[in-house]
C-alpha cells in the first residue's frame, strides 16, 4: 500500500527540481564563414552565425526513368554543435574526420558514436530531415529541407526550427564526389533566415542510373551555419 501510494511521487520530485537549462552554445561572434574567394553563387554573410553544426546523415535518391539519373527525394542528418570547437584546428576538419569513419560503418552505427569515436563530446543540437513543402505556390518543389531541435537542444521552444527554399547552389569545391555548397532562405520557422550548407564530404550518387534500380540512401557528412535565429532562448 505505502510503495505503490508513494513511489510516484518520489519519481516526480526530481523531475520538477530540475531547472530549466537549454544547452549553451558557445560564443560564435568571431566566427565566419569563408567561402571560394572566387564564387558568386552564394552571398558571404556580414553578420555572426546563430548556430553551426557538423551533419552526419544521408542523402536519399530515387532513379529518374525519364532522365536516367539519380533525383534527390530528401536526407536525414543528426545535427552536432561545434560552436566550441571553433577556435580549434577540429573545427575545419571535424566533417572530414567524421566521413572518414561514417562512410564505413554499418548501418547499426549512428551519428552520436561517430561522434563519440572522434574522442569528441557534442551536443546532439537537432536533425535535419524533409518535409511536404508548406510553400505551395506553383513550381515550388513537393518536398523541403527542414532543420529542427525542437525535440533536442531548444526541447519545449516550437519555434525552433526552420523550412528552407534553395537560393543559391556551388558544385563543392572539393570536387565531384561532394554534395553542393548551398544557400537556402526560410519559408517557415524561427531557428534562422538564412542556412548554408557547406564543407560538404560524399552524398553524391552515382552519374547514371537504369529504370528499376531501387533507391539509395548516400552517407554524407556537412557543416550546417544557420543565421538569424529569431527567439528567446
Ligand atoms: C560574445 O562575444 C562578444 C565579443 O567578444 C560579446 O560582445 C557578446 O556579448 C558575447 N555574446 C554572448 C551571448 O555572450
Ligand atoms: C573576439 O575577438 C575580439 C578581438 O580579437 C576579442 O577581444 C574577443 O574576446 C573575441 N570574442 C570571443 C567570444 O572569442
Ligand atoms: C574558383 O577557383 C578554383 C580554383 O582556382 C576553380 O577550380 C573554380 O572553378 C573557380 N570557381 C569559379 C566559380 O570560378
Ligand atoms: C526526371 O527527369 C526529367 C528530364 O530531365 C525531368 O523533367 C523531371 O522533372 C525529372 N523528375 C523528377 C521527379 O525529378
Ligand atoms: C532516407 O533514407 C533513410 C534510410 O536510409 C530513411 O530512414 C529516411 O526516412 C529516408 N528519408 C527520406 C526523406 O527519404
Ligand atoms: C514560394 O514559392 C515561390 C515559387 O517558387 C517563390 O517565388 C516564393 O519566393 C516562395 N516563398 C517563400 C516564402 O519561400
Ligand atoms: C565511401 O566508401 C566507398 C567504399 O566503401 C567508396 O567507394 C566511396 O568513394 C567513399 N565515398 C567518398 C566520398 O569518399
Amino acid at each position: 500500500m505505502f510503495s505503490t501510494l508513494f513511489a510516484p511521487l518520489l519519481l516526480v520530485v526530481p523531475v520538477l527540481a530540475l531547472p530549466n537549462v537549454k544547452h549553451q552554445c558557445c560564443n560564435l561572434s568571431n566566427t565566419t564563414l569563408l567561402l571560394p574567394s572566387n564564387q558568386t553563387a552564394l552571398a558571404v554573410p556580414t553578420d555572426a552565425p546563430s548556430f553551426v553544426a557538423v551533419a552526419v546523415g544521408v542523402q536519399n535518391y530515387t532513379c529518374n526513368a525519364t532522365a536516367l539519373t539519380y533525383s534527390n527525394v530528401g536526407a536525414v542528418a543528426d545535427l552536432f554543435d561545434v560552436s566550441c570547437i571553433s577556435g580549434t584546428s577540429q573545427f575545419s576538419t571535424i566533417g572530414n574526420d567524421a566521413f572518414g569513419i561514417w562512410n564505413h560503418t554499418s548501418s547499426s552505427v549512428t551519428g552520436q558514436d561517430v561522434i563519440k569515436k572522434l574522442g569528441l563530446n557534442l551536443q546532439l543540437l537537432g536533425h535535419h530531415y524533409y518535409v511536404p513543402n508548406p510553400n505551395t505556390t506553383a513550381g515550388s518543389p513537393a518536398i523541403s529541407p527542414k532543420w529542427d531541435f525542437t525535440s533536442d537542444a531548444e526541447k519545449g521552444n516550437a519555434e525552433a526550427f526552420v523550412i528552407g527554399a534553395k537560393v543559391g547552389d556551388l558544385p563543392a569545391p572539393t570536387g565531384k564526389n561532394d554534395v553542393d555548397w548551398v544557400q537556402l532562405k526560410k519559408v517557415e520557422g524561427e531557428l534562422a533566415n538564412t542556412v548554408y550548407r557547406v564543407k560538404t564530404k560524399g552524398g553524391q550518387p552515382p552519374t547514371s542510373c537504369t529504370v528499376g534500380d531501387p533507391s539509395l540512401s548516400v552517407k554524407y557528412t556537412a557543416q550546417y551555419w544557420l543565421y538569424g535565429a529569431n527567439f528567446k532562448r
